[in-house]
Order: structure tokens, then C-alpha cells, then sequence
């Protein structure tokens, strides 16, 4: 249970650019035994027994938040969601100041959600305990792109040579930087589609190809993943109307049929239904995985709590021996 990870070696999760191809496949590997044990009746196991998890989140979340709290009750932590909406940020004290506030409780896990690019790696150099980041602001996503890993490569049956399209709102979008790092690491092939408001030349860098016409862009992919218009992040001008978006970006049957017959189709929550993808076809079991990206989830949490608890375990073994 608590052996020491082969090859995961961080102390945080902050981000996916820093893992190496081999920590990402024992993170997924570890996440695939408890898909397992997820679907037992009797689902309780005791990697984090014993240890504190604080949610802080300081921006809206639903599915993000209720998974990493299934994910620490599921291994036996101790789990605290502080409302950070109404805390004493409200009343003036930094970032900084609350984290300190919270060090001194001795967590061992800290799930950080903010809407700063940034704020989340700053934070972790502040406190003495592990950190993930649950989404910092347009930076990175780690457990999205990591659940979306899963997902595709047990759909697929592999994570390599594949041609995925992210598709919408890539500028404002961390899940679309996490993911195209992880899937880029994972030696794929990415395109991007979306209108250049939305999808800025530089990410070409990552070595994406740019399209802005969707049925160009999804001829013959194996993976089509949508992303959620971000609203919150745009200070108007981007789109020219919701239904336009709809008609030239949005995936409905007559894009998706570019697609290869045997594509799956990806979100990763909220959806705006009719404004990026047609309602039937992200309920359709057939092509539609979004389900399987909630439940993969939560196991991929489990699974990189237990990795950076046996880190933190065996680093505070050392700084007492
Ligand atoms: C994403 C996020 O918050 O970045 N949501 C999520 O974690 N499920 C995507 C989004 O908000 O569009």
C-alpha cells in the first residue's frame, strides 16, 4: 500500500508540464485499480487514513470538488471543504496569510483551486504539505488532462498515436493547455480548431495544428474533445453571437460524421448545450464518454493523493531520521 512510487517523484501536483511520460502512466496505471474499487458496493481503502485534506476553492466548482472529496473519503482522509467564498479573503487577508492560517492545522493534502494563473505553484512554496492544483486561473488543469488520459486510453486501448482534436475556447482554457502537454508528451497528434479569437497562432508551439474549420479540422480523428465557452474569461468581442458559434464551431451529427466511425466524443463539464455541442450527441452512449471522464475522475484522484502521500510519508520519515 504505501510502498514508494517507481517513478512518480513529485512533491506536488501543480501542473502536468513537469512529469515525465512514466510518472503519467503510473498515475494512470494506479488510477485503473481503483476504477476497480470504485465499482465494488463496498468501496474504502486506507492510503490516506490518517492524513488531512483541506479543499480551498476559490472559484465555483461542482464536479471538481465533489470528486477530490469522494476521492479522500474513498482512501480514508479526513477531509475539510473550506468555503473560501465567504472566508477571510473576503475581509482582506492574502492568499498567503490563509494559506499560513491552514499550514498550522498540519494538513497533509491541499487541493487549491484559483483564479490567478500561478497563485497555486505560489502557495505550495508556503506550506509544508502536498499540493494539487484543482485549476489556476487559464494556467493548468492536471487531474482534468489526467482523467481525460484515462478515459481515452480505455477507449482507445492506447495513449499514443492517436489524432485528438480540442476544439472551442482554447485561449481561456487550462483543460485545453493540460491536455495538450500531456497528450503531446504522450507523442500524438493534436489539432486545434476554433476561430483565431479563440485559438491565438502561439499555440502552434506546442506543436498543434491550427484549424478554424471544423469539418476540415475532424476529418478522420479518433478523439474529439469540446471545450466549454469561458465566458467568465472573456471581456466581450470574441464571438460574434452565441448562435453563430453554434452554427460554425458547435459539434453536432453533420461535423462529428468527419470524424473516424469509431471517434469519441469529450467534455469535461459544465456543458453549454447548443452553444458548443448538440445535446443528443453528448447524451448519445454510443460516441459520448463524458460520463466515464467524471467516474475516470475520481479514481485519477485517488490515485495521485496516494502517490504524493507516499512521497510526503517517506519525506517526513527522512527529516526525522
Ligand atoms: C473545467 C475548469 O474548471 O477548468 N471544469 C472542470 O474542472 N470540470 C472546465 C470549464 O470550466 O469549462
Amino acid at each position: 500500500m504505501s510502498d514508494a512510487p517507481t517513478y512518480f517523484r513529485q512533491n506536488h501536483l501543480l501542473g502536468i508540464e513537469p512529469l515525465h511520460p512514466l510518472e503519467i502512466t503510473e498515475i494512470l496505471d494506479l488510477a485503473d485499480s481503483y476504477v476497480e474499487l470504485n465499482r465494488q458496493t463496498q468501496k474504502h481503502a486506507d492510503a490516506l487514513a490518517g492524513l488531512t485534506q483541506i479543499n480551498m476553492f476559490f472559484e465555483n466548482s461542482t464536479r471538481t470538488q465533489a470528486s477530490f472529496e469522494l476521492a479522500g473519503k474513498r482512501l480514508g482522509a479526513d477531509v475539510m471543504n473550506m468555503a473560501m467564498q465567504a472566508s477571510s479573503i473576503k475581509k482582506g487577508e492574502t492568499l498567503i496569510d490563509t494559506a499560513m492560517t491552514l499550514n498550522a492545522m498540519h494538513p497533509d493534502l491541499l487541493v487549491v483551486r484559483h483564479p490567478h494563473s500561478g497563485a497555486v505553484d505560489l502557495l505550495s512554496q508556503k506550506v509544508n504539505c502536498a499540493v494539487l492544483n484543482a485549476g489556476d486561473g487559464k494556467h493548468e488543469h492536471p487531474t482534468q488532462a489526467l482523467l481525460d488520459a484515462l478515459t481515452i486510453r480505455r477507449a482507445k486501448g492506447r495513449l499514443h498515436r492517436l489524432n485528438i482534436a480540442i476544439c472551442g475556447d482554447i485561449a481561456h482554457s487550462r483543460v485545453a493547455r493540460s491536455n495538450l502537454i500531456l497528450l503531446g508528451k504522450m507523442e500524438n497528434r493534436i489539432r486545434l480548431i476554433g476561430p483565431p479569437t479563440l485559438v491565438p497562432g502561439h499555440f502552434a508551439e506546442f506543436g498543434a495544428e491550427i484549424y478554424d474549420d471544423m469539418h476540415e479540422g475532424l476529418k478522420d480523428v479518433d478523439v474529439v474533445m469540446m471545450l466549454r465557452l469561458q465566458k467568465e474569461r472573456m471581456d466581450g468581442g470574441f464571438i460574434p453571437s452565441e448562435r453563430e458559434y453554434y452554427h460554425r464551431f458547435g459539434l453536432d451529427a453533420d461535423k462529428l460524421a468527419q470524424a473516424k466511425p469509431d471517434a469519441i466524443v469529450m467534455h469535461p463539464g459544465p456543458m453549454n448545450r447548443g452553444v458548443e455541442i448538440d445535446g443528443t450527441i453528448a447524451d448519445d452512449i454510443n460516441r459520448s464518454v463524458i460520463q466515464e471522464q467524471v467516474e475516470m475522475g475520481v479514481a485519477v484522484r485517488m490515485a495521485a493523493m496516494d502517490l504524493l502521500a507516499r512521497n510526503l510519508r517517506s519525506r517526513r520519515q527522512g527529516e526525522a531520521a
